[in-house]
This record gives structure tokens, C-alpha cells and sequence, in this order.
């Protein structure tokens, strides 16, 4: 009885030595040989290894909380949040599910395995040359490797107990650059790397067109990053729930404004990767002769029942009536943040040149709107490389929110760019409410009702059916008149006084 009872422990250290004895394997036969030759070339880039997200939780690491003596970085249970709530783990199920069947068929796309098309996003497409380790499974979905590094030379060095006390020391840069683990804390990256599956990135081979919207893919919307990243929902901890012990390890001051600095420098970096898909495509389409494909330009342009009157006529807009200009989203909280760090040459005329190429002929003159997105994409640049070298602190921080309300106040706007307003001010009021504790009820409500009125909420956790939500949200969307919320932006009673 007794030894039945501690079945589940011995088999859980039985597991932990397997795990760590096999990672240490990895860690001599890969890394760590190098390492001892002083072989360390950081520009060759480091050969990929693809690990199941079981080789991340199976040695006891990063499931069912810390075995080891702490203080580690990390709390050790990853791997249950992101089993219970992440719809990462779901994304290669999609494929596979009525709607995702019915997608491949109606696209000719074959079997969902071999389909790269959606792989790309929604598991990975292996490179050639690349190792599968024995972990590996394409049904995983969205990874653990994907995101953090599909390498074996970190993965060896941050676990083996040889090695970890160092590796853990080291900074992020060399951890990124000699070992291969992707630098998540890092603003910039980060967006990047999740806006090259949430936005698309023509060099990967990711981009939901409009033939796959058409067979039914659920509308991709406007990505804010540390609203995406709370709402994944996190499995890590920001700096200021950390333990002091590891506060000190990570050079943690105290009072950082992590995740409004993450919403600044990702909002450039957002409009940089949308306007350099833009551009990729524009010019593709150019070469061949093609026009552009639809699914980068306004949905609801084009998909809206006929009112008269209506709002759409209202709008003063470039170009001619009736014409489809880009989408707006991308723009809004750029601008913004662009007006925060006072970068000396305006957006404006580079905006207006987008949307004139786009506007001045059916579907866009191709060649200008590759031009016109390349220049765009060029200036986000500049604001991300500015913000990330100017972090918010305690004196700037407290003042960003009166500046984001220039958001969705000044001007209608679509439903998307909306969004991006309601998303950027909750999230700014959560991290002041924690930071400095200031009160403001009438901010509260009204962020109450802009959540009511623009659903800032994603299709959440593994349970829920993401089609329902998605509905939601699409009723919502086309129920959005940008004169009437920004006539309730402005005019609520005591609108954003506190
Ligand atoms: C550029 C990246 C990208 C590509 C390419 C892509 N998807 Fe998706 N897909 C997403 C994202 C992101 C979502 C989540 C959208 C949301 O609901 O907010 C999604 C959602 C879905 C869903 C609904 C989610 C669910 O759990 O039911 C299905 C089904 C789906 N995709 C199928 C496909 C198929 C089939 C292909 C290939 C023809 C494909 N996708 C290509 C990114 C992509
Ligand atoms: C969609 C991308 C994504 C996937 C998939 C993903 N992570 Fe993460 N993970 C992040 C981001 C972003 C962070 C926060 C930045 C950082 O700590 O590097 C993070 C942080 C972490 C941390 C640090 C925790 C802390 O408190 O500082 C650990 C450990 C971790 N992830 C483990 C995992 C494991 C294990 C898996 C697979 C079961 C996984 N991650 C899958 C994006 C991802
Ligand atoms: C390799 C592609 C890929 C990367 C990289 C990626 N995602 Fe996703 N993400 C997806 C797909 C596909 C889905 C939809 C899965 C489903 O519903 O089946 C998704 C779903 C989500 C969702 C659930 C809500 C929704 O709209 O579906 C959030 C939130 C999210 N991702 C945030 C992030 C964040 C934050 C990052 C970067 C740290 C990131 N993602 C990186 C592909 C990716
Ligand atoms: C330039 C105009 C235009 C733009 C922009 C456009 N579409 Fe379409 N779309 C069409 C036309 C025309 C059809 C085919 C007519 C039909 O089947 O109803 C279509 C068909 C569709 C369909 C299948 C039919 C239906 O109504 O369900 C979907 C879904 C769809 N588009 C989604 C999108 C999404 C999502 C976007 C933006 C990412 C988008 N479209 C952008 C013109 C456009």
C-alpha cells in the first residue's frame, strides 16, 4: 500500500534523473565541447535542434513548481500554465478540426502535416538541415523551442547542473547570441517575434491571405503586444512579482514601467513589421503583375452592409470614394509613441504617401505603396531604436498615461485602431494602479466601458471555443460607428478628469 502510494514521487525523481542525464548528454555532445576548446564563434549561427515541450517539463524543471533550491529565475511552472491555458499548445489542433480541415480543402492544400502555408504559423516549418529531437512533435502546436530558441546549446547549459549556476549569470545578449536563447525580455524582439505569426513576415512565409480568409480563417486582429502577452495569458513573471532574491540576480531598480515600456517600443515595432510585410508583398505583387492581395488592406472596407446614409460618407478621407485604403491600426499607437520620444521628422506626409499609393488607383499602385510602406517601416525603426533607449522611469512613467489619451480622442477612428486605444490605456492604468497606486475612478469606469463596448478581451484558454468568441467580437465590430465613440470618447461626464 505504502509503496503504491509513493509510486507517483519515485517516478517523478526517476524522471528528473532520466531528464537530467539526457540533457547533460546533450549539453557534452553539443555546447559544452565547443565551450572547452574555447570555441565560442557567435557568427556562425548555431545548428537548430527542435525539443518537444515535454524535454522542457519532463526533468522536473519547468513542471509542478521548483525542485531545486531557490533562488532559480523562474518559477518552474511553465509548463502547467501553458498546458491549461495556452492556446499556443492548440494551434496545430486548429489544423486539424472541422473548420481547419475544411480550410485545407476548399485551398488544396493536402494533407494538414504538410501543409507550410499554415504550419508556419500554426506549428513550424522544420529547416532541412535541422535536428528533431526525440521530443519533438509536430502536434505541439506553437512550442516551447519556437519562441525561446530552437537550439540545444542553451538548452543544455541553462539545465545541467554543471553549468546553470554560471549560464544563469551571463547577460541576455550572450545567452541570445553564443547559446541561442532567444531574448524575450527584449522589447523589440519580442514583437518581432510575435508579430511575425500575429501580423505576418513575408521571409518566413507567414501571411494569412485573403484566399484563406475567404476559406474561412477567423479575422487576425490588431496585435498589441503586452496586451497579447498578458492575455496569452503570461506563464512567466514580471520583474516586480519576482522574488527580491532574483530581483537582484536581473539588476531589477524597482518601480520599472516594464510593461507600458513594452507597449511603447512594441507599438513601433508592430507598424515597422506590418509595413515591411506591406512592402514585401507590394513589391511581389509588382514583379508579377499582380494587384495587391486584399487581406492587407481594410476588411470592412470592403465587407459592410450598404447604409444610407451612413458613416463611411461622413469621413473625409484621401482619394477618391469608394476607394480601399490600408489598414489603420498599425499606425495609431506608432504615432503616439513617435509624439512621446519627440522624433524630430513627423509621421504625418509619410502616412499620407501610404495611403495616397494605396487610394490613387483600384487596390493601390503597387510600386508606391512598396515604396511608401519601405520609408514607414524605416521611421518605426527609428522610434523603436529611440524609445528602447530611453526607459520609461519614475519620473516619465507617471505621465505617460495624460499622453496615450491623445488616443481615440482626437479623431473617429475604425474599430481595430479603437482597440489598440482601449488595450494601451487599460494596460497603462493596470501597471500605474500597481506601481504608484494612484486612484482614478473615472478612468476605471470608463475603461470599464470601453472594454464592454470594443471586447478587449481574446478568445482565452484552451477550453473556450475561440469561433464563439470570435463572433462576439465580429458582432461588436460591426456594430462600431467611429463618430458615436468618439462623440462618447469625449463626451462622457467628466470624461478622463481624474
Ligand atoms: C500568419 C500566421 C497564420 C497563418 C499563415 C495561418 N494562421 Fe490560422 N491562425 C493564426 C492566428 C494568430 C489565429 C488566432 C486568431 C484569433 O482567433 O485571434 C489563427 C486561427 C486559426 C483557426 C481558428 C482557431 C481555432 O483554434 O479553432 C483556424 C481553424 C486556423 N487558424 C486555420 C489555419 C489554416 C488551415 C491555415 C492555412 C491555410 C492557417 N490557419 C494559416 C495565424 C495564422
Ligand atoms: C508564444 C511564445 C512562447 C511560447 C510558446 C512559450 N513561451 Fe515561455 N516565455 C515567453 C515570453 C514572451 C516570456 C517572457 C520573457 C522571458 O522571460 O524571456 C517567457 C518566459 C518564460 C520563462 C521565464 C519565466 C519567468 O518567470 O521569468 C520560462 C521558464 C518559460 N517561458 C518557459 C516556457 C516553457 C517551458 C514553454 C513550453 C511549455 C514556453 N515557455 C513556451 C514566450 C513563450
Ligand atoms: C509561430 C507562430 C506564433 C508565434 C511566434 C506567436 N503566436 Fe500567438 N498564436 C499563434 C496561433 C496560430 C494562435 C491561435 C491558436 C489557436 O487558437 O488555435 C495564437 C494565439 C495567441 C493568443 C490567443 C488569442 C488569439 O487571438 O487567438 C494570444 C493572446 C497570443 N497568441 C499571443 C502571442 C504573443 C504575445 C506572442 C509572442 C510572445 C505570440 N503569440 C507568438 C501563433 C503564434
Ligand atoms: C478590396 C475589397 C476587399 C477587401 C479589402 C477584403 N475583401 Fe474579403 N472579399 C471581397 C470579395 C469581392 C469577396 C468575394 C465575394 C463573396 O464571396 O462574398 C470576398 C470574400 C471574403 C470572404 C468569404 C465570403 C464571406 O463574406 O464570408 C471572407 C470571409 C472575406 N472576404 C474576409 C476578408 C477579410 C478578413 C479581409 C481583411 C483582412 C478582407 N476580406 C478584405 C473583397 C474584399
Amino acid at each position: 500500500m505504502n509503496s503504491r502510494l509513493n509510486q507517483p514521487v519515485f517516478w517523478r525523481f526517476l524522471t528528473v534523473w532520466v531528464g537530467l542525464i539526457g540533457l547533460t548528454l546533450i549539453a557534452l555532445v553539443g555546447g559544452l565541447r565547443q565551450e572547452a576548446k574555447g570555441q565560442v564563434e557567435p557568427t556562425k549561427p548555431l545548428p537548430k535542434v527542435y525539443f518537444g515541450s515535454q524535454a522542457c517539463a519532463s526533468a522536473g524543471c519547468h513542471e509542478k513548481g521548483q525542485v531545486a533550491n531557490p533562488p532559480l529565475l523562474c518559477r518552474g511552472d511553465e509548463y502547467d500554465r501553458f498546458k491549461a491555458h495556452d492556446r499556443h499548445g492548440n494551434a496545430y489542433k486548429a489544423l486539424i478540426g472541422e473548420l481547419g480541415l475544411s480550410m485545407l480543402k476548399r485551398l488544396k492544400l493536402g494533407e494538414p502535416q504538410k501543409a507550410k502555408a499554415c504550419l508556419a504559423c500554426h506549428s513550424v516549418n522544420i529547416e532541412k538541415e535541422a535536428i528533431q529531437h526525440e521530443t519533438f512533435q509536430i502536434a505541439e502546436g506553437v512550442g516551447c523551442v519556437v519562441c525561446h530558441g530552437a537550439h540545444e546549446k542553451w538548452v543544455g547549459a541553462h539545465s545541467l547542473v554543471l553549468s546553470r549556476a554560471s549560464f544563469r549569470v551571463l547577460s541576455r545578449d550572450k545567452k541570445e547570441n553564443e547559446f541561442g536563447m532567444t531574448d524575450l525580455w527584449d522589447p523589440a524582439k519580442r514583437t518581432a517575434l510575435c508579430a511575425s505569426c500575429h501580423i505576418g513576415n513575408h521571409a518566413d512565409g507567414k501571411f494569412v491571405t485573403h484566399e484563406m480568409y475567404a476559406a474561412g480563417h477567423p479575422i487576425l486582429p490588431g496585435f498589441e503586444v503586452a496586451t497579447f502577452s498578458e492575455q496569452m495569458p503570461r506563464h512567466w513573471q514580471l520583474m516586480r512579482e519576482k522574488v527580491p532574491g532574483v530581483q537582484k540576480i536581473q539588476g531589477y531598480l524597482g518601480h520599472e514601467w516594464e510593461e507600458s515600456q513594452l507597449l511603447l517600443v512594441g507599438s513601433a515595432v508592430a507598424l515597422r513589421e506590418s509595413m515591411r510585410l506591406l512592402a514585401k508583398q507590394a513589391e511581389y505583387a509588382s514583379l508579377k503583375g499582380e494587384m495587391l492581395d486584399w487581406a492587407l488592406l481594410d476588411c470592412f472596407s470592403c465587407h459592410h452592409d450598404l447604409q444610407l446614409p451612413s458613416w463611411r460618407q461622413e469621413q473625409v478621407r484621401l482619394g477618391k470614394p469608394g476607394r480601399v485604403p490600408p489598414k489603420n491600426w498599425p499606425m495609431t499607437l506608432a504615432e503616439v509613441a513617435g509624439e512621446w520620444v519627440q522624433i524630430k521628422d513627423a509621421v504625418g506626409p509619410l502616412k499620407r504617401d501610404l495611403f495616397e499609393a494605396t487610394l490613387s488607383r483600384p487596390f493601390g499602385d503597387t510600386l508606391k505603396v512598396t515604396q511608401a510602406a519601405s520609408r514607414l517601416a524605416t521611421w518605426a525603426d527609428r522610434v523603436a531604436m529611440d524609445l528602447a533607449s530611453k526607459p520609461l522611469n519614475t519620473t516619465t512613467g507617471p505621465k505617460l498615461g495624460e499622453h496615450l489619451l491623445k488616443l481615440g480622442l482626437s479623431q473617429p477612428v475604425d474599430f481595430d485602431s479603437a482597440r489598440q486605444a482601449g488595450w494601451a490605456l487599460t494596460l497603462y492604468r493596470n501597471e500605474e494602479r500597481a506601481l504608484i497606486g494612484v486612484k482614478r475612478p473615472q478612468w476605471d469606469s470608463l475603461l470599464m466601458e470601453t472594454n464592454n463596448r470594443l471586447a478587449l478581451q481574446l478568445p482565452f484558454g484552451r477550453a473556450t471555443n475561440p469561433s464563439e468568441r470570435n463572433k462576439e467580437i465580429l458582432a461588436k465590430q460591426y456594430a462600431f460607428e467611429p463618430l458615436a465613440f468618439l462623440r462618447w470618447m469625449q463626451n462622457a461626464p467628466n470624461a478622463w478628469k481624474d
